[in-house]
């Protein structure tokens, strides 16, 4: 049996392990990055890479069916699912070409197999064991289903079933209204599908601020997403063109597919970890604030522990891990400070607390709240996007929550989360001049009426 000794294995090299492995090789550890797939996990391959080139490709469509409102002739042929896959492909095996030249040029070990953690320092792939000082799970996660339903990869998916399907649906039931279920709902809808959402909360996207819920289901309502909402599902079955899924309150509902997206659970079954001694609870890996786990030679990170499920809170965590094994000094990560976007049209994006959060935290006579309508924004009148800007206050003190929905809104996290990260005070962001026009601007007038002095809104 082969033995391998190395400063630091990796088992799993998504975005949580192959950050730990870049900045471990950066800082002068030698490392051993394991996976059973492709180096980029499913991120890159399954997940937020392709399904935002599908939501590219959607957008497309979406603009040259409706080009005449900007007085464009162009007229949509049609989508062309081949052609889709195409591109979605391209854009994943460039990005996958570099990060392999990137894991290369730092001189980390990959090794493609399954291994299985089998010491507090070992993880075993077929006949050789790789030892390290310490061992770092990244094992990340899998789509869940329900008691009783089956996924057939035909007729019943997951996400994964759907990046790679050869056609465009007729129709689709998306069961739950999360991130993926909504993601999902908004591609179809684009490429021309009836689309019916069933969620079992009150909401859409139900994390969110109540205001980005409301928001995104009156956009997603004038697009003609039909959605069932405190809709629980009770069954599917087959027809001769596709699934009858019935609901608990008796309703039927028939479509050619049934896209299932209640959630992801941590792959941690069956790979040693629990014979080894690491802490499990629910399948997720027990950590500290330092993505420490229980035994002292082993860390976690990513969907494999009770964290936000999202790569760059991934590449956070594998960041602060190399860095702690490495003897630098590190901070424990403020998840609600983690920048959070839903892909669809429109977006909807938000970082720190909910209203509901921060009533709960500071009691409602202490928070306050202002939303800026994008009604009011002239970059957003230009690209015919309604939503809003919404920010949540402690009174008298920081913006502790910034809210948005709107096409492209993402984009202007980067400048909420540098405000709710260094706890700026409204009258702060309201001395910074934001370029006009742009949506950016939104962010801008909103702070600019929270600290008393409105511009284009009416006071
Ligand atoms: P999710 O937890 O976001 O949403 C699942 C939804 O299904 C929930 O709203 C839930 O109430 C609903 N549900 C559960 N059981 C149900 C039932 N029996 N009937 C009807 N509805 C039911 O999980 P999702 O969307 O599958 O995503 C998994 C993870 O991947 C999430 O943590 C998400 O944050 C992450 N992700 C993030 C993306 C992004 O940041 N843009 C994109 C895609 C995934």
């Amino acid at each position: 049996m082969a033995e391998t000794d190395v400063d630091l294995v990796i088992l799993g090299g998504g975005s949580g392990g192959y950050a730990c492995a870049l900045r471990a090789a950066e800082l002068g550890m030698s490392v051993v990055l394991i996976d059973k797939a492709e180096l980029g996990g499913t991120c890159l391959h399954r997940g937020c890479i392709p399904t935002k080139a599908l939501l590219h490709a959607g957008e497309v469509a979406d603009l040259a069916r409706e080009s005449e409102q900007f007085g464009v002739q162009a007229s949509l042929h049609g989508v062309d699912a081949a052609g889709v896959r195409k591109y979605q492909e391209g854009v994943v095996s460039r990005l996958y070409k570099g990060l392999q030249g990137l894991v290369k040029g730092r001189g980390i070990q990959f090794v493609t197999g399954e291994g299985r953690l089998v010491s507090p320092t070992a993880v075993q792939v077929g006949d050789t064991t790789y030892t390290g000082k310490h061992v770092v799970l990244a094992t990340g996660s899998a789509a869940r289903t329900l008691p009783g339903l089956e996924v057939d990869g035909d007729r019943v998916l997951f996400s994964d079933h759907a990046l790679k399907l050869d056609r465009v649906p007729a129709s689709v039931i998306v069961l739950g209204g999360g991130v993926i279920g909504v993601e999902f709902a908004s591609i179809w809808k684009s490429f021309g599908s009836d689309v019916t959402i069933v969620e079992a909360l009150p909401h859409l996207v139900p994390l969110e601020d109540e205001s980005s819920c409301k928001l995104l289901e009156r956009a997603f309502r004038r697009r003609g997403i039909t959605f069932k909402l405190g809709a629980r599902f009770a069954g599917v079955e087959h027809t001769d063109q596709g699934v009858r899924v019935s609901l608990e309150d008796g309703e039927t509902l028939e479509a050619e597919l049934l896209l299932v997206a209640v959630g992801r659970g941590p792959v941690s079954a069956d790979l040693g970890y629990e014979e080894v001694g690491v802490a499990v609870d629910r399948g997720f890996v027990k950590v500290d604030a330092y993505c420490q786990t229980n035994v002292p030679t082993i860390s976690a990170v990513g969907d494999l522990i009770a964290t936000p499920q999202l790569a760059h809170v991934g590449f956070g965590e594998g960041i602060l891990v190399a860095e702690r094994l490495a003897g630098l000094p590190v901070v424990p990560i403020d998840y609600a400070g983690v920048p959070r976007v839903t892909y669809s049209e429109p977006e909807v994006a938000s970082v720190g607390l909910t209203e509901a959060q921060a009533v709960e935290k500071y009691g409602a006579e202490q928070v306050k709240t202002l939303t800026f309508d994008l009604a009011a924004n002239g970059k957003s009148q230009i690209l015919k996007t309604a939503g809003a800007v919404k920010l949540v206050q402690e009174k008298d003190g920081p913006v502790v929550g910034v809210h948005m929905v709107g096409s492209r809104v993402g984009e202007l996290l980067a400048e909420a989360q540098l405000i709710y990260n260094w706890e700026a005070l409204p009258s702060e962001v309201a001395q910074l001049i934001h370029a006009h026009p742009t949506q950016s601007e939104a962010v801008g007038e909103a702070h600019l009426a929270l600290a008393g002095k409105p511009l284009h809104t009416h006071s």
